[in-house]
């Protein structure tokens, strides 16, 4: 039986966070970006020698996995249309933008034998444009757009694909090295790993839960830390950048006060995020104790000969541990967890969710987005943000996702809420000591959002999919955020007059 989770969560509501309208400073140092990914935005999948991705297999192969049968083939043109990108970071203000580089687009067939030197050409002439227009470059090397070629090869449960990513970070660094000052390895190794092996949700869609998950995650965390050590020992005297991860962090709020909702709880927070922070950001490395014990437990229970988590080495925990400059916080929403021994059978065994058993739900009572996952929770991210500070000894964190999504549509006070209320917090948090420094708005524009298609848009500018040149036009909420970057500061009388960006 599904308890009836909006009686118990009522007494949540904003859980102590006011949301003060007094104007609102933020430190003078603190930057603020927008962002987009390779696949989401770029089109030109099949132009100028680039290779395939798992994601022109995924959208090509089988059309009805996707919302309303579209594919990235096009997306929002950025490949021609890059300049007016830098244009529209330019009309904001932004400090930075955070892109990624496609890696069939640099290694068509996923190793460093064959470099295609036209998507060189493209991330070499989108950095110079940047920099022209006083814009950082913040460059994500992986957002999920893995080379088919590798795929076949098992993709990122093969082990091999440590070197493989290693090859990869090596010739971003030396093209782009120069000029490029802001690094994330990585973005939000739970999709990649859960969602792409664990379960349908993203590509490769493998489906493989209780196993495939775990063992990519063990082979990320060593690409990770290695492209970063690779960084730290061959480049940072000469190029002097940053090296960090984005790992997405829903926060979970216990469901009752009772012992074991909050555990379950805990369990979920350290599933679907503590299980890459804590072998990188915790002072003791390795998985999760949860993790390591809720896995360990069920393995034995169904007959495994030894836990379905893969070990880490001595050395190898050592070699993960501390393997970044900053924490980059990709986070949206907020989820109610509670424990039901009822619920018994609910899930596969074995399975990513059955080993955290814990049920998830949300609030109707909180504001929806167009995404079903997505409510707008803003104490969630202030406390999200207070037990990073806590776990992980107050590391520098960027936010590096943060963002709402409509139908669509150039009036988007919703989004303009959530945007105000999460920045409210993060101002608190700032105010309570969280080393936080930069705040990334997810998106910059309208873009391909996975499985679903083009039904779901997070941008600040609008793209029109059913023009051939993709216009891009500003949403109330470009206007708000544009204020906002250029007082630095929150001002929630603000009302934009929508005809000057
Ligand atoms: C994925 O695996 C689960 C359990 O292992 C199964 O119930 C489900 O039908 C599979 N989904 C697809 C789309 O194959
Ligand atoms: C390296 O970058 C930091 C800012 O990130 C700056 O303060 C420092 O002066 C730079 N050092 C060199 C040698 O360029």
């Amino acid at each position: 039986m599904i308890r009836p989770f909006f009686i118990l969560c009522a007494i949540f509501h904003n859980n102590g966070v006011s949301l003060s309208s007094k104007i609102r400073k933020f430190p003078d140092s603190f930057e603020f970006g927008a962002s987009t990914s390779a696949y989401q935005i770029e089109g030109g999948w099949y132009e100028d020698g680039k290779g395939l991705s798992i994601w022109d297999i995924a959208t090509h192969m089988d059309p009805s996995q996707i919302k309303d049968k579209s594919t990235g083939d096009i997306a929002a043109d950025s490949y021609h249309l890059y300049k007016r990108d830098v244009e529209i970071a330019k009309e904001l203000g932004l400090d930075f933008y955070r892109f990624s580089v496609s890696w069939p687009r640099i290694l068509p067939k996923g190793l460093p034998n064959q470099i295609n030197q036209a998507g060189i050409d493209y991330y070499n002439n989108l950095i110079n444009e940047l920099l022209k227009n006083n814009i950082k470059p913040f460059l994500t090397i992986y957002h999920w757009d893995l080379p088919y070629e590798l795929q076949k090869l098992g993709g990122w449960i093969n082990p091999h694909v440590v070197d493989w990513f290693v090859d990869y970070v090596k010739i971003l660094y030396d093209y782009y090295g120069d000029r490029v000052k802001l690094w994330i390895t990585i973005n939000e190794p739970k999709q990649i790993c859960y969602e792409g092996y664990g379960s349908t949700l993203k590509a490769p869609m493998l489906n493989a839960s209780g196993v495939a998950e775990y063992m990519c995650a063990k082979n990320l965390l060593l690409a990770h830390a290695k492209a970063y050590h690779l960084y730290n020992q061959n480049y940072r005297k000469l190029q002097n950048g940053t090296v960090g991860i984005s790992i997405s962090c829903t926060w979970f709020e216990p469901a009752s006060e009772t012992i074991d909702d909050h555990q379950a709880a805990v369990d979920a927070n350290q599933f679907d995020w503590g299980q890459y922070a804590h072998p990188i950001f915790s002072k003791a490395g390795h998985f999760p104790f949860e993790l390591k014990k809720n896995i360990a437990l069920k393995s034995a229970e169904q007959g495994f000969s030894r836990s379905r988590l893969p070990e880490l080495s001595a050395s190898e925990v050592a070699l993960i541990r501390g393997s970044a400059d900053f924490f980059g916080v990709n986070t949206y929403t907020t989820k109610l967890a509670y424990r039901d021994a009822s619920l018994d059978g609910l899930y596969a065994v074995p399975s990513y969710m059955d080993d955290m058993a814990a049920v998830v739900v949300g609030n109707p009572t909180w504001p929806q987005a167009k995404s079903t996952w997505l409510q707008e929770v803003p104490w969630g991210f202030y406390k999200l943000l207070k037990e990073i500070k806590k776990n992980y000894n107050n590391p520098v964190v960027y936010i590096t996702e943060n963002g709402w999504s409509t139908a669509g549509g150039l009036f988007d006070d919703d989004r303009i809420q959530y945007y105000r209320n999460y920045l409210s917090v993060l101002h608190d948090a700032i105010e309570e000591g969280c080393d936080v420094r930069k705040y990334t708005a997810w998106s910059l524009i309208d873009n391909f959002e996975w499985k679903n298609g083009y039904t779901e848009k997070f941008g600040l500018y609008e793209v029109d999919f059913s023009r051939e040149d993709r216009n891009r036009t500003p949403r109330k909420s470009a206007y708000v955020y544009k204020e906002i970057i250029r007082t630095k500061s929150l001002d929630t009388t603000y009302e934009p007059e929508i005809n000057t960006v």
